[in-house]
C-alpha cells in the first residue's frame, strides 16, 4: 500500500522536521487534515500552513477537507500546491460539482465517506473520481479506535471498482496500524492514512517502514 502519514498527530512546533522524517522513510503521500470546527467538532489548520510546508517537501500533498463549505477551499488549495483534494460527500449538496471544480483546478478529486454513509451513494461518481477515502473512524480527531464495520464497505467498493474496470485509489483513514492496514488491504484498500501510529511513536520512520512491510511494499 501507499502510506500517507497524517500530520495531525505530528509535532506542530516541528512540522518540517517531522515531514522530512516520513519522507526519507519512504512515505508516498502527506495527509493534510483541514478542519473548520463546524463540519467536525475540531479545528486544525488551513491553507497558509499548507502553503508554507509545500516548498520543503516532494511528497504528494493529499488534503482531507473536513469543512462545511468545501467549494471555498478548492482554488486556494490548488494554488498552494496540493495535488489531491478530498471532499466529504456529507459536506455538500453538490458533490458532483465539487469533483468538477477540483478537476478544473488541476487536482485529483477524492470523495470521502463517513462511517455511517453507504457505498451506494458513490454509484454515479465512481467513473469520475481519482480516489475514494473511506473513513474508518468518525472524522475530527486522531487516535481513535478503528471501526471494524467499515471493512465490509471497503470490500463493496473494491468489488464495484473491479466490475467497472476502474483504477481509482481506495484510501482508509482512522485507527490504521500494522494490523488494521493489513485487514483493509485484504479488502482492496490501496492507500493507508496513519496519524498517531506514525507520529506518536519513538520512531515515525520505523512505523512508516513497518506499514510498508506488512502491506507488501
Ligand atoms: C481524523 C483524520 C485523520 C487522523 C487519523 O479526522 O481524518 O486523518 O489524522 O488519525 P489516526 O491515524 O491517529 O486515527
Ligand atoms: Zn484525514
Amino acid at each position: 500500500m501507499k502510506i500517507a502519514p497524517s500530520i495531525l498527530s505530528a509535532d506542530f512546533a516541528n512540522l518540517q522536521r517531522d515531514i522530512k522524517i516520513v519522507e526519507d522513510a519512504g512515505a508516498e503521500y502527506l495527509h493534510l487534515d483541514v478542519m473548520d470546527g463546524h463540519f467536525v467538532p475540531n479545528l486544525s489548520f488551513g491553507v497558509p500552513l499548507i502553503k508554507a510546508l509545500r516548498p520543503n517537501s516532494s511528497l504528494i500533498f493529499d488534503c482531507h477537507l473536513m469543512v462545511s463549505r468545501p467549494e471555498d477551499y478548492i482554488s486556494p488549495l490548488a494554488e498552494a500546491g496540493v495535488q489531491i483534494i478530498g471532499v466529504h460527500y456529507e459536506a455538500t449538496p453538490h458533490i458532483y460539482r465539487m469533483v468538477q471544480l477540483i478537476h478544473q483546478a488541476g487536482c485529483k478529486a477524492e470523495v470521502v465517506l463517513n462511517p455511517g454513509t453507504p457505498i451506494s451513494v458513490l454509484q454515479e461518481l465512481l467513473p469520475v473520481v481519482d480516489a475514494v477515502l473511506i473513513m474508518t473512524v468518525n472524522p475530527g480527531f486522531g487516535g481513535q479506535k478503528f471501526i471494524p464495520e467499515t471493512l465490509d464497505k471497503i470490500a463493496q467498493l473494491a468489488t464495484l471498482k473491479k466490475a467497472q474496470g476502474l483504477t481509482f485509489e481506495i484510501e482508509v483513514d482512522g485507527g490504521i496500524d500494522e494490523k488494521t492496514s493489513v485487514l483493509c488491504q485484504a479488502r482492496g484498500a490501496t492507500v493507508a492514512v496513519a496519524g498517531s501510529f506514525v507520529f506518536e511513536s519513538q520512531s515515525p520512520a520505523a512505523q512508516v517502514k513497518l506499514l510498508h512491510k506488512v502491506t507488501g511494499e
